[in-house]
């Protein structure tokens, strides 16, 4: 069994702790002694994976690094170098790979992404809405009082609230946050659906080195990290995306083709776009109606493969969870897809608006995209490029996701479906663009080991 050390490693890198509410403040580190000082106050206040016997706490808070924050930080030249090159060159520079282009480019981008002045990401939780503002009040106090930050940004967001209750839904209705990838050390089961394949249908636990740094990986490696070893040991790499979503355009588009969809339905059609009904239910599970007791069953709601549905009858093989973690859709027992995963630990913000209420694509409203990973250009950027953004593996040609593409009035997107007349062959053509990046960049998330040696200035690469 792979032990790790919880107490060394930041909480956000283990776990989802499903807060209702959370502020990620974009800071710009200032003078090097008094950003030293800064990151030395802060490392007290960090939340580690130590898990919470005695409950939830109030509030949590965690901390990660651009490169140019890195650099301000006084790192030596040799460190700053040893970093992975698509983390040194930053979000917008990887823009032609990624498709950050047209809609979704630099430009159109909030200002606070202009030029390398967003240094450090300080992601706070709250169980309320006033565990939160106090827990950010006492951030600000650190920076006036070090005189080592200072807040560029606030990005509010929190869990969509129906009837008054959080939930885990996301703005086009989906309910979300079920698939996310079990490692060894993590503290937890492996969840059926949730690791990898073994060669009897099993599920285990991935390499502890596919999500932590200093841990060997799937290919019995250690993944690629900064020197000193100590630096990197028990850090990741974390790729922070603010996606604005045209909820309007979405609904309009939905509305439209289910009216040619017969005799399907609407919200089949709608399960169609995702690989799950509305509620969760994963189309490869109960591809005619959304079944709840699957989705509460956490044994069962992550527990499939697309093995048995080549031809995507069930589930397309364009949708977005097919295209995003495709199992075992290429063959090889998944083994491809193994190298290939992401922990998400997406937010929504801005406010719900129920469907038939007036609703328009102008206001805030979206998600924070977060995802976690050893390697972003391994990963997060393999699965954005070759996945979301191409089709080509997933047997969709030039198609992209659905969701989350960038299609600009030209995108195409095919039901398979069968000869049974309930589960029609349908082609949605015209895709407007559902979703819009309004910024991001790449961070390092160090271990607590680390943050002490950074607030010292002690990273030595010798
Ligand atoms: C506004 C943008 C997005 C929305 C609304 C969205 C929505 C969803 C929803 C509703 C699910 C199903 C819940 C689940 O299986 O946990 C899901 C799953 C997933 N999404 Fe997204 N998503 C977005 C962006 C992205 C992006 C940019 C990526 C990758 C680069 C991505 C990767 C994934 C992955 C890996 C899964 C889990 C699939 C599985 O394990 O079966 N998503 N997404």
């Amino acid at each position: 069994m792979t032990e790790i050390d919880v107490s060394d490693i930041q909480g956000f890198a283990l776990r989802g702790y499903n807060f209702p509410f959370a502020r990620y403040l974009l800071l710009e580190l200032l003078d090097l002694k008094a950003a030293q000082r800064f990151v030395g106050h802060v490392v007290s206040h960090i939340t580690t994976g130590v898990k919470w016997d005695s409950g939830k706490p109030a509030s949590t808070v965690n901390i990660a690094f651009t490169h140019p924050g890195l650099i301000q930080l006084g790192l030596p030249e040799e460190t700053l170098l040893s970093f992975p090159v698509e983390f040194q060159q930053g979000m917008k520079a990887r823009g032609e790979i990624l498709g950050d282009t047209g809609k979704d480019a630099p430009e159109r981008w909030d200002a606070v992404w202009d030029g390398d002045r967003v240094h450090v990401w300080l992601g706070v939780n709250g169980r309320s809405q006033e565990a939160l503002d106090h827990r950010c009040s006492e951030m600000q106090r650190i920076m006036d009082e070090t005189k080592g930050a200072r807040l560029l940004y606030a990005q509010d967001a929190s869990a969509v609230f129906i009837d008054g209750q959080p939930t885990t839904k996301e703005h086009f209705g989906y309910t979300d946050g079920f698939g996310n990838p079990d490692f060894k050390g993590a503290q937890r089961d492996c969840v059926p659906g949730q690791g990898k394949l073994t060669k009897d249908g099993r599920w285990e636990a991935l390499a502890t080195g596919e999500f932590l740094l200093g841990y060997a990986d799937e290919s019995g490696e250690l993944p690629v990290a900064p020197i000193p070893h100590l630096l990197a040991r028990n850090g990741t790499f974390m790729a922070y995306r603010k996606m604005h979503q045209n909820v309007a355009t979405f609904r309009r588009y939905l509305d439209e083709q289910a009216k040619r969809y017969a005799p399907g339905t609407k919200e089949q059609l709608a399960a169609k776009f995702l690989g799950r009904w509305r509620d969760g239910t994963p189309l490869e599970l109960s591809p005619d109606r959304p079944d709840p007791s699957i989705v509460k069953d956490p044994n069962r709601n992550t527990d499939f493969t697309y093995g048995a549905d080549p031809a995507g009858a069930r589930c397309p093989l364009g949708a977005h969870i097919r295209r995003a973690n495709p199992r075992d859709s290429f063959g090889f027992n998944g083994e491809l897809v193994n190298r290939r995963r992401i922990m998400r630990r997406g937010m929504t913000y801005g406010a719900y608006v129920p469907e038939g209420e007036p609703v328009n694509d102008k206001d805030e409203r979206g998600i924070v995209f977060m995802a976690l990973n050893a390697s972003l250009f391994r990963q997060f950027e393999f699965v954005q490029q070759q996945w979301i953004q191409y089709g080509n593996d997933a047997r969709q040609g030039n198609d992209n996701d659905l969701l989350t593409g960038n299609h600009g009035g030209k995108g195409r997107f095919v039901v398979q479906g069968t000869t049974d007349p309930r589960n029609p062959p349908f082609i949605c053509g015209a895709l407007p663009d559902f979703v819009e990046l309004r910024g991001g960049d790449y961070f390092f998330m160090p271990g607590l080991t680390a943050l002490h040696m950074m607030a010292a200035g002690t990273v030595d690469p010798r």
